[in-house]
């Protein structure tokens, strides 16, 4: 292959568009990356660049008017009632069902996808594997398996999908696990120019869980569920291993509002949580950011006595399909979010170059900026210690140790629930304990599954 030469056009525009240092060394390329480094930057869309960069002038701080939200916290008879319906939407086969799982995950320097962590305390099952047996364990209760949606990037598509098929999709049929893959944005520096990741490679990041919207819809599921039927999409992170997947509470209380996003929130006791906000931005239920919000906000008081702002955003949704189909259309206006990063790139030397100061500015949309659009919305509260321990960090807060722990006390709540005694070990203290979804999905099923007879646990605690 020959040494080949970017069209004049291409040229043009590029430095017309103020970003011709791109091309700055590219006679030096091999022939293949140039060819690979020219459909990088064919596949570009200069306007959307362009709309991009002028965000960096725009004043930074908080859209809108920010105002506390009560959510629902539903009595006992109610999540009776809401259950029910939302076990009748599963028998229907309405529901479908979708895990984010594009990130990047750096904080949590894990060398592969999040979703292939073992977090099981007792088995180290990964979070992929603990989210499919749930998904089977529910199909199996509603008598009608449900489409499970994996979004990943172009950075993890390929190792995610090779662990499923590895592990054989951990029980799931294939006609019922699909992969969606989100788009990636260039990554501009401070001044808004493009930048090298390498010598004939752009910066690059995945669009953010927005992108999930454009996924669900150029990836076919949106079209997929019209086809079979699904109206209702369960979203959430790959993150949180205790997420209550299809929630029939959940779907129940969407469903008896006639909304079309609802989010499932926990309380937020300390100010300092680093979670998302759901609150209301001039009127409409929404998500803030912890970022956006001032400490004195962070830190209000309402008359009762907890955090005005205590809705802890725990990223679990429910969306109408039909909702999904118009907030992902190309005319719907979704925005973008900014972050500055520090990011490896090339100088202008051509050398790599590690930043000690965020040096680009990385552009990802959310999807919950569509939850202000949605027309009705449910605010659900849960209980914290049955629903929430994402994995984010090596260390500290929402770590493997953390998040090992709370799987194991969630498990020993059940177990006492379902009326036994959690065994102690030598020391004295509770085992650790493991319900894995395939034996149940709540204590009710655990004691109609286990009898009057809880088995004895091993050597490192108790596995059921
Ligand atoms: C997120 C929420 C926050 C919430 C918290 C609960 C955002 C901006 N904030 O914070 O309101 O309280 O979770 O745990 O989301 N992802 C993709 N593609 C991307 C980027 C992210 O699929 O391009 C996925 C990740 O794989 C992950 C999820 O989105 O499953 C969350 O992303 P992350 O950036 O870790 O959000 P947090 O800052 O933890």
């Amino acid at each position: 292959m020959s040494k080949l030469r970017p069209h004049p056009y291409m040229l043009k525009c590029f430095e017309g568009a103020g970003q011709g240092h791109v091309f700055d060394r590219f006679d030096s390329l091999e022939p293949k990356r140039q060819a690979a480094f020219l459909a990088q930057l064919d596949a570009l869309h200069l306007s959307e660049l362009a709309e991009l960069i002028s965000l960096l002038d725009a004043p930074a701080g908080v859209k809108g008017e920010i105002a506390p939200l009560d959510p629902l916290v539903p009595s006992a008879s109610e999540r009776e009632a809401f259950a029910q319906a939302g076990w009748e939407a599963l028998e229907a086969g309405r529901v479908a069902v979708f895990v984010v799982a594009g990130g990047q995950g750096t904080r949590l320097g894990w060398p592969g996808p999040k979703g292939t962590y073992p977090v099981g305390p007792l088995t180290q099952k990964t979070l992929f594997q603990l989210f499919a047996e749930q998904v089977l364990a529910i199909g199996e209760r509603a008598g009608r398996a449900l489409d499970l949606y994996v979004l990943t990037s172009e950075l993890n598509r390929g190792e995610t999908e090779a662990f499923f098929e590895e592990h054989a999709r951990f029980g799931l049929k294939e006609d019922q696990l699909h992969y969606l893959v989100q788009a990636n944005l260039p990554n501009v520096t401070l001044e808004g120019r493009l930048c090298l990741s390498g010598p004939g490679e752009l910066a690059t990041s995945p669009n953010g869980h927005g992108g999930a919207l454009l996924a669900l819809r150029d990836g076919g599921a949106l079209r997929r569920m019209a086809e079979r039927g699904q109206d209702l999409l369960f979203y959430w992170q790959v993150d949180n291993p205790l997420c209550a997947i299809a929630d029939p509470v959940l779907i129940g209380a969407h469903l008896g509002a006639g909304a079309e996003g609802s989010t499932k929130i926990v309380e937020k006791t300390d100010p300092e949580e680093r979670v998302g906000l759901v609150a209301l931005r001039d009127g409409k239920p929404g998500v803030v950011e912890y970022s956006e919000m001032t400490p004195e906000q962070q830190r209000e008081r309402a008359p009762s006595g907890g955090l005005a702002y205590r809705a802890g955003n725990i990223a679990v949704h429910l969306f109408g399909r039909e909702f999904l189909e118009r907030v992902s259309a190309p005319t719907f206006e979704l925005g973008y979010h900014l972050a500055r990063k520090k990011v490896a790139i090339l100088n202008a030397g051509g050398a790599l170059e590690e930043p000690s100061e965020p040096n680009v500015v990385k552009f990802e949309r959310f999807v919950f900026d569509v939850l202000p659009h949605a027309k009705n919305h449910v605010t659900l509260q849960v209980e914290r210690a049955e629903e929430f321990e994402p994995l984010k960090n090596a260390e500290g807060s929402y770590s493997p140790a953390t998040v090992k722990a709370a799987i194991s006390a969630r498990a020993q709540a059940w177990i006492e629930r379902a009326g036994y005694t959690v065994p102690r070990g030598p020391s004295g203290d509770p085992v650790l304990c493991e319900v894995s979804p395939l034996t149940a999905l709540d204590p009710a099923q655990l004691r109609e599954r286990l009898g009057d007879q809880l088995p004895e646990p091993g050597a490192e605690g108790l596995s059921l």
